[in-house]
């Protein structure tokens, strides 16, 4: 029995022919129960939360296989205790995730969608959309990751100067690249343009919060397509309402949906709904490589995507 809790392409579903594939709504937490109880396999995206209460209703899981990179919406230490793999898709969405960052960086830069929502208005107002230039400014990349160094690839026309925050990559890789690696505060005081690319963990949860947010330049345009929480919501808001930065990039919220998150209604905020990953193409592939990991744990066979170290199940 294969649950899938969160919307997959239809097109990635036919090698579990032969499985009893069942659908069910993962955002509600007692549908995903219930679907659970004689399930072998589950498939999810960003939506479904399993946390250890819904483990324990899974007696018969084998694997959670996650059609995507980020794991913060799984208790993998739980699911290790239950004896239950979890796999993701580590670079299935990264060249999505990173052309929208690069994309959303001129467009924040350039004040496109206020412009376009002026203009819907009936104000044709070129002097107060004059925007900035990508090119030669300084952008600091928090975290080089698979993410992080696509967007530091993708750069590489514009001649930016490129700061890199991350404990640990190595000097060499960040050379390779053509970034300087830096600390955070240097990071943050130097940049023009700031992009989130780690993932959430308790280390990295309010990594930017309101002293770091005081170092940087009034112009700044802060890019958080990874995830929310690593900027502190409350002093984004803070610093956004007090003009003490330029503006703001938001794909991703410390709670989704974020309907009514005050950060939206910023008119220097390009907010969207969590998009980044959001391309045919990584959605396909981020499908395929979760159900090939559905199929490998329930053949018995190793799992090389799978984050924690292997199961053996009751
Ligand atoms: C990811 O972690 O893979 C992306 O944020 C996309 C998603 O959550 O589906």
């Amino acid at each position: 029995v294969v649950v899938v809790a969160d919307p997959l392409p239809e097109t990635v579903l036919g090698p579990l022919l032969g499985h009893d594939v069942r659908f069910c709504d993962g955002s509600d937490p007692s549908a995903l129960k219930e679907a659970l109880g004689d399930a072998h396999a589950l498939l999810v995206r960003s939506s479904t939360q399993v946390d250890r209460s819904v483990l324990a209703e899974a007696p018969y899981l084998r694997i959670i296989a996650r059609a995507g990179v980020g794991l913060d919406n799984i208790d993998v230490e739980a699911a290790t205790q239950a004896g239950v793999l979890v796999a993701n898709a580590p670079r299935s969405n990264v060249l999505s995730v990173a052309e929208m960052t690069v994309g959303s960086m001129i467009t924040g830069l350039r004040n496109l969608l206020p412009a376009n929502a002026a203009l819907r208005s009936g104000r044709w107002d070129r002097g107060r959309y004059q925007g900035r230039e990508l090119s030669r400014s300084t952008v600091g990349l928090v975290g080089l990751g698979h993410v992080g160094t696509l967007v530091a690839q993708l750069l590489r026309p514009f001649a930016v100067r490129l700061l890199v925050h991350d404990p640990f990559v190595s000097v060499h890789h960040a050379a390779s690249v053509g970034a300087q690696l830096v600390d955070l505060d240097e990071l943050l005081a130097q940049s023009d343009v700031v992009s989130v690319h780690v993932p959430r963990t308790p280390q990295t949860k309010g990594l930017i919060g309101e002293r770091e947010l005081r170092l940087a330049k009034p112009s700044l345009l802060l890019v958080n397509t990874a995830r929310g929480g690593i900027v502190d919501e409350g002093a984004l808001n803070a610093a956004l309402k007090e003009k003490s930065i330029g503006g703001a990039v938001i794909d991703v919220f410390e709670i989704e949906p974020a309907i009514g998150n005050p950060l939206i209604d910023h008119a220097s905020v390009l907010a969207t709904p969590h998009l980044g990953a959001g391309t045919r193409e990584a959605q396909e592939r981020a499908g395929r490589e979760a159900v090939t990991a559905v199929l490998q744990a329930l053949a018995g066979h190793p799992v090389p995507t799978a984050v924690n170290p292997p199961a053996s199940h009751p």
